[in-house]
């Protein structure tokens, strides 16, 4: 029998013998390969095991106990701290996950917009329940949190690709075609689903290109800018007032004119950057700050705030 995380009666996951086995040698290779490549992007090497342990379910399809191993071992960690983050995502399997994952949207809008409905009728269809796998090894049911999908309630999906404005019948469908090896096109994103090891490669950093494919945001999720920009609306400024675009612009030229900068209507102006006269861009943030040094101590004007 294989090993899919189905619960014993008392509760138990059942895990596959070979978790703890050794890797082959070429296996092995290959992920210290990758390992070097990710742990290289971040400041500090124990920065690097989420998505190390991303490439450890993109091999095992799921986090093993030999994943673990090698996870402390590359960043100088305990296992128990290796397990300590595994157990505490919900994106990092403990036991053998399905090719797909499908889940179903139970949180409130989801819900009452038929989500529920939908998870009851296709885990009996499935005969399976949350983060339960097919006998197959296809299909891993789960329940998931909202994916700021909402405007599409109820949402379904499948190794995170959306599948927008479901119902219990599109669902079985989708399954279906999934367990069945034919092609499924998502409702935005790419024009197909990967599967699971995959995906979980592309999350440990290793792009797939096809990020850039297919629509991002559907008509429903731009609707609010459609009609703000219909009717002149735009953000209020710092003081909370509200001002109109026309504002911005005069405002941004101002800027321009001083600094010496072209305007929106110089070469660099807000056409070059791609952001309308007024919005800003998420690098005007604070938030975008470099992080202070550890052990910085606040500015004097800052002090007893
Ligand atoms: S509640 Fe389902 S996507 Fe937000």
């Amino acid at each position: 029998m294989e090993h899919y995380g189905l619960q014993s009666a008392a509760g138990h996951l059942t895990v596959a013998p070979e978790s703890k086995e050794p890797y082959a040698p070429e296996v092995l290779a290959q992920l210290h390969a990758d390992a070097v490549q990710v742990v290289a992007r971040y400041p500090q090497a124990r920065s690097a095991l989420l998505p190390l342990l991303h490439l450890v379910q993109s091999v095992d399809g799921y986090v093993t106990g030999r994943g673990i191993d090698f996870c402390a071992e590359v960043l100088d960690l305990t296992t128990a701290e290796v397990s300590g983050v595994a157990t505490f995502y919900t994106q990092y399997k403990r036991h053998p996950n399905g090719e797909y994952t499908v889940g179903v949207c139970t949180n409130t809008l989801c819900a009452i917009m038929g989500g529920d409905q939908i998870w009851d009728e296709v885990s009996e269809y499935l005969g399976i329940g949350h983060d339960e796998t097919t006998a197959d090894g296809r299909i891993t049911l789960e329940r998931v949190e909202c994916n700021a999908a909402c405007d599409f309630a109820p949402v379904v999906m499948a190794n995170w690709e959306f599948f927008d404005n479901q119902t219990p019948e599109s669902t079985k469908r989708l399954v279906d075609d999934l367990r069945a090896g034919k092609a499924v096109k998502p409702s935005r994103g790419p024009n197909r689903v990967c599967t699971f090891k995959q995906v979980s490669r592309v999350l440990a950093g290793f792009h797939d290109g096809l990020a850039d494919e297919g629509v991002g945001a559907g008509p429903a999720s731009v609707e609010g800018l459609r009609l703000a920009r219909e009717n002149d609306w735009t953000a209020p400024d710092g003081d909370g007032n509200r001002h109109t675009s026309q504002q911005d612009s005069t405002t941004t030229q101002a800027s321009a004119d001083a600094s010496g900068a072209p305007g929106p209507s110089g070469a660099a102006g807000a056409s070059g950057t791609g952001l309308a006269a007024g919005r800003s861009s998420s690098t005007d943030s604070h938030a975008n700050d470099a992080d202070e040094k550890p052990g910085a101590q606040p500015a004097a004007d800052e002090k007893g705030k």
